[in-house]
């Protein structure tokens, strides 16, 4: 149970979203963002740009093995970072000045970010560039370790989850919408097998902070889903 601070502005807050893929964490935090005037932080697609980054320098093996050395070095000078560009002013990842968004979305890219993201040293690359958030505030956050390591002040947490299939419907939807042309029982193994990885891997795996709330999204609609929050924040802030 976590108590807000009635004189603290709610400008200045962490909303803190972490839980399983393909939850709609994004969709979600981004709407909290505009209606709460606050800003939006993607953080999975940090690590999906460190991945192809990875892919693309072939730091990562066929076998999915990661050449960690060439890639810790590689970090000192690669740049990732968010700019407003969006058509509706919405942030979008550049990797070193080039616009990535819609490479870091592929089956590629997603079948081999648990990878990436089980390092420490791609953990502590993408935590200092969440750590300046955490001197403005006034962010919503979404990803896996937001609640319990990044930022384990945050104001507000919750936990999103579904079942896999429902998740993966969501998926292959998204990706047929974009024209891509998947196979369901991949999209699901795929999802399956991330869930895994990111609750099993050794450094911040994903859990559920003691103070954060459930949500679980799997009969929701996004609409449900802001009711749900809306109370939520009036019960406690207003
Ligand atoms: O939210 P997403 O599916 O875009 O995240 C991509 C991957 O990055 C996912 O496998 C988990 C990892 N991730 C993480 O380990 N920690 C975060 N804070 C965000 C994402």
């Amino acid at each position: 149970m976590f108590v807000f601070n009635m004189k603290m502005k709610k400008e200045r807050i962490i909303i803190a979203i972490d839980g399983h893929s393909s939850t709609g964490k994004s969709s979600f935090a981004k709407l909290i963002a505009s209606k709460y005037g606050l800003i939006y932080v993607d953080t999975g697609a940090l690590y999906r740009g460190v991945t192809l980054f990875a892919s693309r320098n072939s730091f990562i093996g066929k076998d999915n093995t990661i050449d960690t050395v060439s890639l810790d070095e590689g970090l000192k000078s690669l740049s990732l970072q968010f700019k407003p560009s969006g058509p509706s002013g919405e942030s979008e990842l550049y990797l070193n000045g080039e616009l990535i968004e819609r490479e870091i979305r592929s089956l590629e890219v997603s079948s081999k970010v648990s990878f990436i993201a089980a390092l420490p040293s791609v953990r502590n690359y993408v935590d200092s560039i969440l750590a300046k958030y955490g001197v403005e505030r006034g962010v919503v956050m979404d990803g896996r370790d937001i609640g319990t390591v990044v930022f384990p002040d945050a104001e507000l947490k919750i936990f999103m989850t579904a079942s896999a299939r429902v998740r993966a419907m969501r998926r292959y939807r998204e990706m047929t919408a974009r024209g891509e042309n998947p196979d369901f029982e991949e999209v699901l193994k795929n999802v399956e097998e991330r869930d895994f990885l990111d609750e099993n891997r050794e450094t911040a795996p994903l859990r559920r902070a003691d103070d954060a709330i459930l949500l679980d999204n799997s009969d929701m609609t996004i609409q449900d889903q802001l009711d749900w929050i809306e109370k939520i924040i009036k019960e406690r802030w207003n």
